[in-house]
């Protein structure tokens, strides 16, 4: 195949169909993009979130999920659960900084601004943290969350979406 000097990068809606290419994004980005700020054992406990495709399925069904395509395939993929909470945002770490997660994180923003949602919030990862603050996420606290046999911290920011209105 002939190298794309830019690859097209599109969105569409998630379908049943993708619950396995998005598993594997799932595991790689785990693996590869946040090795820095988790130990292999709280990675491999984080992964097996997706280990039942079904219920990985249900999930992502079960919120807005939108799927980034680079060309054919798919490169990253992100949910809004509740109407202002963003749930996963995971892109293949072959795909990494070239601007797929910047336009999931947008398009949920714009979705979530269209339905309503004066802000947006995200238990955000210590790898993907930096990444939500240069988008104007704002740290509210710090959490750890027990999974698997592991305990993994990551923190709770919000972005305003609406103007605030004035108190009258
Ligand atoms: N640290 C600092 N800056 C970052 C990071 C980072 N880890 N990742 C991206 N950026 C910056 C980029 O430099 C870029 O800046 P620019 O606009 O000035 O050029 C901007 O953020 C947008 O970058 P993208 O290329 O759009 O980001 P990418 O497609 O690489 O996706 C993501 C970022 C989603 C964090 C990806 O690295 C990832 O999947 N990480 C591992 C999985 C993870 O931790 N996901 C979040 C879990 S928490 C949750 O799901 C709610």
């Amino acid at each position: 195949m002939m190298a794309m000097a830019h690859p097209k990068l599109t969105l569409r809606p998630y379908l049943a169909k993708d619950t396995a290419v998005l598993r594997e994004i799932f595991h790689d980005s785990i693996a590869d993009l946040t090795d820095e700020d988790y130990t292999p054992a709280q990675q491999e406990a984080w992964a097996s979130v997706a280990d039942d495709e079904a219920e990985f399925g249900k999930r992502l069904g079960s919120q807005l999920t939108l799927v980034a395509m680079l060309e054919t395939s798919p490169a990253g993929f992100a949910s809004l659960a509740s109407g202002n909470k963003i749930d996963m945002l995971y892109v293949h770490p072959a795909a990494a900084g070239q601007g797929v997660g910047a336009m999931l994180a947008d398009a949920l923003e714009k979705l979530a601004g269209g339905r309503g949602a004066e802000k947006l919030v995200v238990d955000a990862s210590d790898s993907a943290r930096d990444f939500f603050e240069k988008r104007g996420y704002v740290a509210q606290q710090r959490n750890t969350v027990s999974v698997g046999d592991e305990w993994l911290a990551n923190t709770t920011l919000h972005k305003q979406l609406a103007v605030k209105r004035e108190a009258s």
